[in-house]
């Protein structure tokens, strides 16, 4: 199982087949095993295969179904935190290459759906942020600044293709892209595949021993691999049980679809400047219809449990901007890694010198997750990367980040929630859950995660967290056991849906 069997769907996991891989069985060796099968995963898998390198991919649940599938795929190389937060915390040296990777990563992207015919609908398209109120304007005219510091190209324009509203002067970036996540992941798995890839579905990590010249992953299901060198690229690294984790900290977002008239949306990306801000972009349908696709309400796991409102408010704000969205086709959720710097981490993993990591993508989901396979490439092979050092995922954060307090009280969050040991519980009873719900109940010392399914049967887990102890909270849209502290999700049974955690909730009798 993973993020796949929550119980949303993206508007992209309704068409795509199911991609077969059978899981590991028996022990198996290559020269580098990839853990995770979502962009930074595949791609990664894809370029090490290109070089020759013998390849073995393994997912905890469907190959291509994780929290890519959850994405709403915008291509930008403009930064959703803005290049001036950028150059106050990395300085405008490291804006300017992190600016390049975002570009190679698109490019490379349009290469790829080129040679290897892949058909996912990719789109240059221009991408416009507007402000959203007189504190946003001001954001607006410093990120230009910033922008003409580095290079990047962004002019201002009279307004942002938004129909139903007056958007007052915008910044358009160009060169940005569009695609279809899941159509070129399956590409890129047809491609690996033809390049001798080995895909090992529901096959899930549980540990690994790191030797002098290799490592031995452990599997759920008994099996190892042996590996010269193995990559985690899993949303919130599952190899690490702190160090990365106090340098990010995990973000639920939600997105609607319906579709439009053809036409009537402008094609492009539009992003407003609120700090949890909204996200919108066109998927072609045919037969005269686009899929519009919003996104936005972020929020800290469990510290919410107001999804309908949040997806209601999304809606009502889409229908006053662009007129013609129709039915809801599509509500789903995904989860982000913010991290401290604005950076990801990818690279050789701290500490150790055969195991490489990719994690804190932000919202920069799919440029950051093939920007890292650009990176590890060539440290997999013993190369020089350009974007080593901007991504080490060893690097001293400069304390200076302007949101430095946000990311303090998200921090702060994990000590409150370990406070939660001595708390009530949110239930006396069970008899108080309705059927589908789930919620904390004391019991003795104990604090009980009760779920009650629709014939009225109670599961019953322990409540800590598997990965270093944090209280779970029921997230009643998913329907899964969130984790707040580093972004673990479970099953109602308690099955691990993802990391870091890799052992499922303890069952309560
Ligand atoms: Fe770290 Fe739960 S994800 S304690």
């Amino acid at each position: 199982m993973n993020v796949g069997d929550e119980r949303s769907s993206s508007c992209w996991m309704a068409e795509l087949p199911a991609i077969a891989a059978p899981p590991l069985r028996n022990d198996a060796e290559c020269d580098v095993l990839v853990v995770g099968s979502g962009i930074a995963g595949l791609s990664t898998a894809y370029e090490l295969a290109r070089f020759g390198r013998s390849v073995i991919v393994i997912d905890r649940g469907r190959i291509a179904a994780g929290m890519t599938a959850r994405t709403t795929a915008h291509l930008a190389s403009a930064l959703d935190d803005y290049y001036a937060q950028l150059i106050k915390v990395r300085g405008e040296d490291e804006a300017r290459l992190y600016h390049d990777s975002q570009v190679a990563a698109i490019n490379r992207i349009e290469a790829i759906c080129r040679d290897e015919r892949i058909e996912a609908d990719f789109q240059r398209v221009d991408g416009f942020l507007y402000a959203a109120d007189q504190s946003g304007r001001r954001d607006l005219e410093e990120e230009l600044e910033a922008c003409r510091q580095i290079g990047v190209e962004v002019e201002w324009t009279d307004r942002a293709p938004v129909p139903g509203i007056d958007t007052g002067p915008a910044l358009r970036f160009s060169r940005q892209a569009r695609f279809h996540p899941l159509r070129y992941l399956a590409g890129l798995v047809r491609s690996c595949s033809g390049l001798g890839v080995r895909f090992h579905a529901n096959t899930a990590y549980i540990g690994h021993d790191e030797k002098e010249d290799r490592v031995e992953v452990t599997t759920e299901e008994g099996a190892h691999v042996r590996a010269s060198a193995v990559v985690f690229a899993t949303n919130s690294p599952v190899n690490d049980k702190v160090l990365i984790h106090t340098k990010q900290e995990p973000m639920r977002s939600y997105a609607i679809a319906g579709a439009i008239p053809q036409g009537s949306v402008p094609d492009a990306l539009v992003w407003d400047s609120l700090e949890a801000y909204h996200y919108v972009r066109l998927q072609p349908l045919g037969d005269g219809e686009d899929l519009l696709i919003v996104g936005g309400e972020d929020h800290r796991p469990g510290e919410a449990n107001d999804m309908e409102t949040r997806l209601a408010a999304l809606e009502s704000w889409t229908r006053q901007r662009y007129p013609t969205f129709g039915e809801v086709r599509y509500r789903w959720s995904g989860q982000v890694l913010e991290p401290i710097d604005y950076m990801p981490f990818t690279g050789r993993n701290p500490g150790d010198r055969h195991i490489y990591i990719h994690s804190g993508d932000s919202g920069q989901g799919i440029t950051n997750g093939v920007a890292a396979s650009l990176t590890l490439l060539p440290l997999v092979i013993g190369e020089d990367s350009r974007f080593a050092t901007l991504f080490d995922p060893s690097r001293k954060s400069l304390l200076s980040r302007p949101s430095l307090g946000e990311f303090v009280r998200g921090q702060a969050g994990v000590v409150r929630n370990l406070a939660e040991y001595v708390t009530p519980g949110e239930i006396g009873s069970a008899d108080e859950l309705a059927p589908g719900e789930g919620a904390i109940l004391r019991d003795g010392i104990a604090k009980i995660a009760v779920y009650k399914d629709q014939n009225g049967a109670l599961l019953k887990c322990s409540a800590i967290c598997t990965h270093v102890g944090c209280i779970v909270h029921w997230n009643s849209f998913e329907r899964c056991w969130d984790c707040p502290c580093h972004g673990s999700h479970f099953a109602p049974d308690g099955s691990v849906l993802n990391g870091p955690a890799v052992r499922p909730l303890a069952r309560h009798t």
